[in-house]
């Protein structure tokens, strides 16, 4: 079975638009068959982002989009703050667009293919990441411990997933060694914020 995270070159390509609006900022971003939320942006996604901008006293510095598809979280992210912004994907398409979407949007960031955190060697104030759920706990877990390891002294890792997806086992195995807040909840969705 293809999942979004395959890269799969003979996929079609049908190049669709959304639209976004948050406040005074608007964007307008290139999707596509083959990339999470093809068709709309995830909530979960949403809920992240809005809740970080409401609540993170984190507005400057190094800032990591993890899987980030076509790119909705980081371009909203570099748009409102003054970050330097990395983008990482697994997903050859994925990375195409975000690239397409920074460009059409004026945006500037840093954006490369990583299976995980293979091909990062930096560290960051902020990670934030809709992480991909259907790579399994294993793999999941791996992303988020790897993603504290890869904070700065203060950082933080953001990140959103649903009460049904395993969102308080997750939070258990992370508070064993970090310190671990639900920081919003909303319709099952769970953002949580882990600090070292
Ligand atoms: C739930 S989607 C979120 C996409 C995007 N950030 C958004 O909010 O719409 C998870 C993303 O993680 C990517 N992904 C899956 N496994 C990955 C891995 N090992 N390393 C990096 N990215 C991965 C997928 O390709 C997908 O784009």
């Amino acid at each position: 079975m293809e999942h979004y995270f395959t890269n799969n070159e003979d996929l079609k390509s049908e190049i669709r638009y959304i639209k976004y609006n948050y406040g005074d900022t608007s964007l307008t971003l290139a999707s596509d068959n083959g990339v999470f939320a093809k068709d709309k942006i995830d909530y979960g996604s949403k809920f992240l982002i809005e809740t970080f901008l409401k609540t993170s006293l984190i507005k400057k510095g190094d800032f990591l989009d993890l899987g980030c598809g076509y790119g909705f979280i980081g371009l909203t992210l570099k748009k409102m703050l003054d970050v330097n912004m990395t983008m990482v994907d697994v997903n050859k398409r994925a990375i195409h667009l975000t690239k397409m979407n920074l460009k059409s949007n004026n945006l500037v960031a840093t954006v490369y293919l990583s299976d995980g955190f293979t091909n990062i060697t930096d560290n960051f104030d902020v990670i934030i990441t809709n992480p991909p759920i259907r790579v399994g706990k294993d793999i999941l877990l791996r992303l988020l411990l790897d993603s504290v390891s890869h904070l700065k002294d203060k950082g933080e890792l953001w990140f959103v997933i649903r009460k049904d997806q395993g969102a308080k086992s997750v939070m258990k195995i992370l508070a064993e060694k970090y310190t671990c807040a639900v920081v919003a909840k909303s319709k099952g969705f769970y953002i949580i914020k882990v600090t070292n």
